[in-house]
């Protein structure tokens, strides 16, 4: 009886922590997800439709050589620059986006963390 006590206390606990997460209290790897359905489907068709094309900045080559921070990566992603549409308003449209209540920030996290693997 004790013992039965005992998981009903933690297993509410648990219940409470998961209600209580501020937004996205998933993993990395959902994270991760996430971001790989921002690259295919932002725009409509993703960012690879310009992306995957060897002449447009080969994003995930650049964030794994180092060349492309964080910082930029954001900037870019925030305002466009040239023919680089400013994409963080379609990039919070996309459904799982919004089911997982991603704030911008981690939006472009977990963009940024596909791209980094
Ligand atoms: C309509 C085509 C197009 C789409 C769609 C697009 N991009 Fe781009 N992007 C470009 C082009 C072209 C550049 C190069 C701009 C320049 O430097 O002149 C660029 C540059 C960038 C850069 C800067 C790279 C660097 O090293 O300078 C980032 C970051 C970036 N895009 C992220 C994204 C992300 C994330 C998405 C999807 C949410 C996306 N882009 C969708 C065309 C596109």
């Amino acid at each position: 009886m004790e013992k039965m006590k005992k998981t009903l206390i933690i297993t509410a606990t648990i219940a409470l922590i998961g209600l209580s997460a501020p937004s996205f209290a998933a993993s990395e790897a959902d994270l991760e997800k996430v971001g790989k359905k921002i690259y295919d489907r932002a725009f409509g068709r993703g960012c690879g439709a310009c992306h995957d094309i060897t002449t447009n900045p080969q994003l995930s080559k650049l964030i794994k050589a180092g060349t492309l921070d964080k910082a930029k990566f954001t900037k870019i992603v925030i305002e466009g620059k040239n023919g680089m549409p400013a994409a963080l308003k379609e990039m919070m449209k996309i459904k799982p986006v919004v089911k997982a209540g991603l704030s911008e920030e981690e939006a472009i996290d977990a963009v940024y963390k596909f791209l980094s693997k």
